[in-house]
Protein backbone atom coordinates (compact mmCIF):
# COMPACT_ATOMS: atom_id res chain seq x y z
CA UNK A 1 0.00 0.00 0.00
CA UNK A 2 0.93 3.39 -1.04
CA UNK A 3 -0.46 6.30 1.45
CA UNK A 4 2.33 8.22 1.87
CA UNK A 5 1.99 9.29 5.04
CA UNK A 6 -2.10 9.71 4.74
CA UNK A 7 -0.97 12.36 1.72
CA UNK A 8 -2.02 10.03 -1.15
CA UNK A 9 -5.49 8.04 -1.15
CA UNK A 10 -5.74 6.11 -4.02
CA UNK A 11 -5.65 3.03 -5.28
CA UNK A 12 -3.21 2.55 -8.19
CA UNK A 13 -4.23 -0.75 -10.59
CA UNK A 14 -2.17 -1.75 -13.89
CA UNK A 15 -3.27 -4.18 -16.03
CA UNK A 16 -0.25 -5.51 -18.35
CA UNK A 17 0.58 -8.55 -20.52
CA UNK A 18 1.67 -9.71 -24.22
CA UNK A 19 -0.30 -8.73 -27.27
CA UNK A 20 -4.02 -9.70 -27.21
CA UNK A 21 -4.49 -10.10 -24.12
CA UNK A 22 -7.62 -8.68 -23.53
CA UNK A 23 -6.52 -6.04 -21.18
CA UNK A 24 -8.87 -3.25 -22.03
CA UNK A 25 -11.67 -5.84 -21.65
CA UNK A 26 -10.99 -6.15 -18.63
CA UNK A 27 -10.07 -2.66 -17.77
CA UNK A 28 -13.47 -1.79 -18.64
CA UNK A 29 -15.04 -4.84 -16.67
CA UNK A 30 -13.58 -4.19 -13.39
CA UNK A 31 -14.22 -0.39 -13.62
CA UNK A 32 -17.59 -0.83 -14.40
CA UNK A 33 -18.16 -3.67 -11.26
CA UNK A 34 -15.93 -1.36 -8.81
CA UNK A 35 -17.96 1.67 -9.66
CA UNK A 36 -21.17 -0.11 -9.05
CA UNK A 37 -20.12 -0.72 -5.71
CA UNK A 38 -19.77 2.38 -4.95
CA UNK A 39 -15.82 3.24 -5.89
CA UNK A 40 -14.64 5.88 -7.90
CA UNK A 41 -12.62 4.78 -10.78
CA UNK A 42 -10.49 6.60 -13.93
CA UNK A 43 -10.08 4.39 -16.68
CA UNK A 44 -7.18 5.34 -18.55
CA UNK A 45 -4.03 3.61 -21.18
CA UNK A 46 -0.44 4.27 -22.31
CA UNK A 47 0.36 5.51 -24.52
CA UNK A 48 -2.04 7.84 -24.11
CA UNK A 49 -4.66 9.44 -21.98
CA UNK A 50 -3.80 13.26 -22.21
CA UNK A 51 -3.41 15.28 -25.36
CA UNK A 52 0.42 14.96 -25.47
CA UNK A 53 -0.04 11.02 -25.07
CA UNK A 54 -2.14 10.78 -27.39
CA UNK A 55 -0.25 12.63 -30.17
CA UNK A 56 2.67 11.13 -28.73
CA UNK A 57 0.92 7.44 -29.15
CA UNK A 58 0.03 8.44 -32.92
CA UNK A 59 4.45 8.22 -33.42
CA UNK A 60 4.55 5.52 -31.68
CA UNK A 61 2.30 3.16 -32.92
CA UNK A 62 1.30 4.02 -36.22
CA UNK A 63 4.37 6.35 -37.92
CA UNK A 64 6.14 3.18 -39.11
CA UNK A 65 8.22 5.76 -41.67
CA UNK A 66 9.86 7.30 -38.64
CA UNK A 67 11.76 3.97 -37.76
CA UNK A 68 11.79 5.04 -33.75
CA UNK A 69 15.14 3.12 -32.52
CA UNK A 70 14.25 1.17 -29.03
CA UNK A 71 16.10 4.28 -27.26
CA UNK A 72 14.17 6.50 -28.81
CA UNK A 73 10.53 4.30 -27.84
CA UNK A 74 11.80 3.84 -24.79
CA UNK A 75 12.32 8.02 -24.13
CA UNK A 76 8.88 8.78 -26.27
CA UNK A 77 6.74 5.97 -23.79
CA UNK A 78 7.83 7.73 -20.14
CA UNK A 79 7.25 11.68 -22.15
CA UNK A 80 3.80 10.45 -22.47
CA UNK A 81 4.16 8.35 -18.97
CA UNK A 82 4.95 11.17 -17.74
CA UNK A 83 2.48 13.25 -18.68
CA UNK A 84 -0.24 10.94 -17.73
CA UNK A 85 1.12 11.05 -14.27
CA UNK A 86 1.19 14.68 -12.97
CA UNK A 87 -2.37 15.31 -15.66
CA UNK A 88 -4.33 12.37 -14.88
CA UNK A 89 -3.02 9.44 -12.30
CA UNK A 90 -1.31 11.11 -9.37
CA UNK A 91 -4.72 14.01 -9.53
CA UNK A 92 -7.05 10.77 -9.21
CA UNK A 93 -5.06 9.34 -6.42
CA UNK A 94 -5.25 12.49 -4.69
CA UNK A 95 -8.83 12.44 -4.74
CA UNK A 96 -9.26 8.87 -3.21
CA UNK A 97 -9.91 7.11 -6.20
CA UNK A 98 -9.22 3.89 -8.29
CA UNK A 99 -6.81 4.15 -10.91
CA UNK A 100 -7.02 1.38 -13.59
CA UNK A 101 -4.55 1.61 -16.13
CA UNK A 102 -4.21 -0.38 -19.17
CA UNK A 103 0.03 -0.83 -19.36
CA UNK A 104 2.64 1.05 -17.47
CA UNK A 105 6.22 1.09 -16.48
CA UNK A 106 6.25 -2.39 -16.74
CA UNK A 107 5.48 -2.67 -20.77
CA UNK A 108 8.81 -0.54 -21.24
CA UNK A 109 10.68 -2.85 -19.16
CA UNK A 110 8.84 -6.23 -21.08
CA UNK A 111 8.97 -4.39 -24.60
CA UNK A 112 11.66 -2.23 -24.80
CA UNK A 113 13.73 -3.92 -22.59
CA UNK A 114 13.02 -7.62 -22.76
CA UNK A 115 11.94 -7.23 -25.93
CA UNK A 116 14.41 -4.99 -27.90
CA UNK A 117 17.39 -5.35 -25.88
CA UNK A 118 17.50 -2.36 -24.03
CA UNK A 119 19.53 -2.33 -20.25
CA UNK A 120 16.81 -2.39 -17.81
CA UNK A 121 18.46 -0.08 -15.10
CA UNK A 122 18.82 2.55 -18.10
CA UNK A 123 15.28 1.81 -18.12
CA UNK A 124 14.34 2.29 -14.74
CA UNK A 125 16.48 5.45 -14.68
CA UNK A 126 14.03 6.80 -17.32
CA UNK A 127 10.77 5.36 -15.25
CA UNK A 128 12.14 7.61 -12.37
CA UNK A 129 12.70 10.26 -13.78
CA UNK A 130 8.83 10.21 -15.81
CA UNK A 131 7.11 8.91 -12.67
CA UNK A 132 9.37 8.82 -9.27
CA UNK A 133 8.43 6.30 -6.50
CA UNK A 134 5.09 6.13 -8.22
CA UNK A 135 4.23 2.64 -7.96
CA UNK A 136 1.06 0.00 -8.35
CA UNK A 137 -0.48 -0.91 -5.87
CA UNK A 138 -1.27 -4.12 -8.05
CA UNK A 139 -0.12 -5.35 -11.20
CA UNK A 140 -2.78 -8.15 -12.62
CA UNK A 141 -0.67 -9.65 -15.76
CA UNK A 142 -3.06 -10.98 -18.52
CA UNK A 143 -0.76 -14.07 -19.64
CA UNK A 144 -1.61 -15.89 -23.17
CA UNK A 145 1.14 -17.35 -25.31
CA UNK A 146 2.53 -15.53 -27.93
CA UNK A 147 1.04 -17.15 -31.16
CA UNK A 148 -2.88 -17.12 -29.41
CA UNK A 149 -2.42 -13.29 -28.38
CA UNK A 150 -1.22 -12.81 -32.12
CA UNK A 151 -4.03 -14.43 -33.79
CA UNK A 152 -6.56 -12.68 -31.26
CA UNK A 153 -5.97 -9.43 -32.70
CA UNK A 154 -7.94 -9.10 -35.65
CA UNK A 155 -9.63 -5.71 -36.41
CA UNK A 156 -9.04 -2.54 -34.15
CA UNK A 157 -5.88 -1.06 -34.07
CA UNK A 158 -3.39 -2.40 -35.41
CA UNK A 159 0.28 -1.44 -34.16
CA UNK A 160 3.47 -0.92 -35.32
CA UNK A 161 5.17 -3.52 -32.78
CA UNK A 162 2.36 -6.12 -34.32
CA UNK A 163 2.85 -5.21 -38.31
CA UNK A 164 6.78 -4.93 -37.97
CA UNK A 165 7.77 -6.90 -35.26
CA UNK A 166 8.88 -10.55 -35.64
CA UNK A 167 7.41 -13.27 -33.02
CA UNK A 168 10.60 -14.26 -31.41
CA UNK A 169 10.33 -10.53 -29.98
CA UNK A 170 6.52 -11.09 -28.45
CA UNK A 171 8.03 -14.34 -26.84
CA UNK A 172 10.96 -12.21 -25.21
CA UNK A 173 7.99 -9.50 -24.11
CA UNK A 174 6.10 -12.31 -22.73
CA UNK A 175 9.24 -14.17 -20.89
CA UNK A 176 9.99 -9.97 -19.54
CA UNK A 177 6.42 -9.91 -17.98
CA UNK A 178 6.45 -13.60 -16.44
CA UNK A 179 9.86 -12.54 -15.06
CA UNK A 180 8.77 -9.71 -13.76
CA UNK A 181 5.95 -10.86 -11.63
CA UNK A 182 7.96 -13.85 -10.44
CA UNK A 183 10.87 -10.96 -9.57
CA UNK A 184 7.92 -9.12 -7.38
CA UNK A 185 5.15 -11.62 -6.03
CA UNK A 186 3.98 -8.85 -3.53
CA UNK A 187 2.79 -6.32 -6.27
CA UNK A 188 1.62 -9.02 -9.17
CA UNK A 189 -0.99 -11.45 -9.90
CA UNK A 190 -0.74 -13.38 -12.83
CA UNK A 191 -4.28 -14.67 -14.70
CA UNK A 192 -4.15 -16.96 -17.40
CA UNK A 193 -6.04 -15.16 -20.33
CA UNK A 194 -6.63 -18.16 -22.14
CA UNK A 195 -9.70 -18.40 -19.94
CA UNK A 196 -12.97 -16.95 -21.34
CA UNK A 197 -13.55 -13.23 -20.53
CA UNK A 198 -15.95 -13.70 -17.78
CA UNK A 199 -13.57 -16.24 -16.38
CA UNK A 200 -10.53 -14.09 -16.76
CA UNK A 201 -12.91 -10.90 -15.42
CA UNK A 202 -13.27 -13.36 -11.99
CA UNK A 203 -10.10 -14.09 -11.37
CA UNK A 204 -8.99 -10.09 -12.03
CA UNK A 205 -11.55 -9.42 -9.09
CA UNK A 206 -10.76 -11.55 -6.90
CA UNK A 207 -7.31 -10.71 -7.13
CA UNK A 208 -8.23 -6.84 -6.43
CA UNK A 209 -11.03 -7.12 -3.99
CA UNK A 210 -8.74 -8.34 -0.90
CA UNK A 211 -6.36 -5.67 -2.13
CA UNK A 212 -9.01 -3.07 -2.43
CA UNK A 213 -10.55 -4.23 1.21
CA UNK A 214 -7.03 -3.67 3.06
CA UNK A 215 -6.46 -0.79 1.43
CA UNK A 216 -9.93 0.44 2.82
CA UNK A 217 -8.66 -0.98 6.35
CA UNK A 218 -5.22 0.84 6.18
CA UNK A 219 -7.26 4.39 5.32
CA UNK A 220 -10.05 3.76 7.98
CA UNK A 221 -7.47 2.99 10.53
CA UNK A 222 -5.01 6.28 9.32
CA UNK A 223 -8.16 7.92 9.29
CA UNK A 224 -8.65 7.22 12.84
CA UNK A 225 -5.61 8.39 14.20
CA UNK A 226 -5.58 11.58 12.64
CA UNK A 227 -3.16 10.96 9.86
CA UNK A 228 -5.30 11.01 7.02
CA UNK A 229 -6.44 14.83 6.29
CA UNK A 230 -10.68 14.41 5.62
CA UNK A 231 -10.60 14.77 1.48
CA UNK A 232 -12.51 18.29 1.44
CA UNK A 233 -9.77 19.83 3.38
CA UNK A 234 -7.20 18.33 1.32
CA UNK A 235 -6.35 20.81 -1.78
CA UNK A 236 -4.02 19.35 -4.91
CA UNK A 237 -0.78 20.57 -4.36
CA UNK A 238 1.05 22.37 -7.80
CA UNK A 239 2.92 19.92 -9.75
CA UNK A 240 6.20 21.12 -8.62
CA UNK A 241 5.70 20.64 -5.26
CA UNK A 242 3.77 16.89 -5.71
CA UNK A 243 7.10 15.83 -8.16
CA UNK A 244 9.20 17.30 -4.74
CA UNK A 245 7.31 14.90 -2.44
CA UNK A 246 7.82 11.93 -4.76
P1 LIG B 1 -2.25 -0.92 -28.00
O1 LIG B 1 -3.02 -0.80 -29.27
O2 LIG B 1 -2.65 -0.07 -26.84
O3 LIG B 1 -2.15 -2.43 -27.69
P2 LIG B 1 -2.56 -3.30 -26.48
O4 LIG B 1 -4.03 -3.49 -26.63
O5 LIG B 1 -1.76 -4.54 -26.70
O6 LIG B 1 -2.16 -2.56 -25.22
O7 LIG B 1 -0.72 -0.68 -28.35
C1 LIG B 1 0.25 -0.50 -27.40
C2 LIG B 1 1.52 -1.07 -28.01
O8 LIG B 1 2.65 -0.37 -27.50
C3 LIG B 1 1.70 -2.53 -27.68
O9 LIG B 1 2.23 -3.20 -28.81
C4 LIG B 1 2.75 -2.49 -26.59
C5 LIG B 1 3.56 -1.29 -26.91
N1 LIG B 1 4.20 -0.63 -25.74
C6 LIG B 1 5.57 -0.63 -25.61
O10 LIG B 1 6.28 -1.17 -26.49
N2 LIG B 1 6.15 0.00 -24.55
C7 LIG B 1 5.40 0.64 -23.61
O11 LIG B 1 5.97 1.20 -22.64
C8 LIG B 1 3.97 0.64 -23.74
C9 LIG B 1 3.13 1.34 -22.73
C10 LIG B 1 3.41 -0.01 -24.83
Amino acid sequence: MHLDGGRRRGFFLTLEGPEGSGKSTQARRLAATLTAAGRRCVVTREPGGTALGEAVRQILLHSVELSPVPAADALLFNAARAQLVAEVIEPALWRGEVVICDRFADSTLAYQGYGAGQPLEALRSLQQLAVGDLTPDLTVLIDVPVEEGLARKDGGETTRFEERVEVAFHRRVREGFLALAAADPARFVVVDGLHTLDLVEAAVLRAAEPRLAAWDELRAVESRRGTTVPSALVSEPDRGSLRMKR
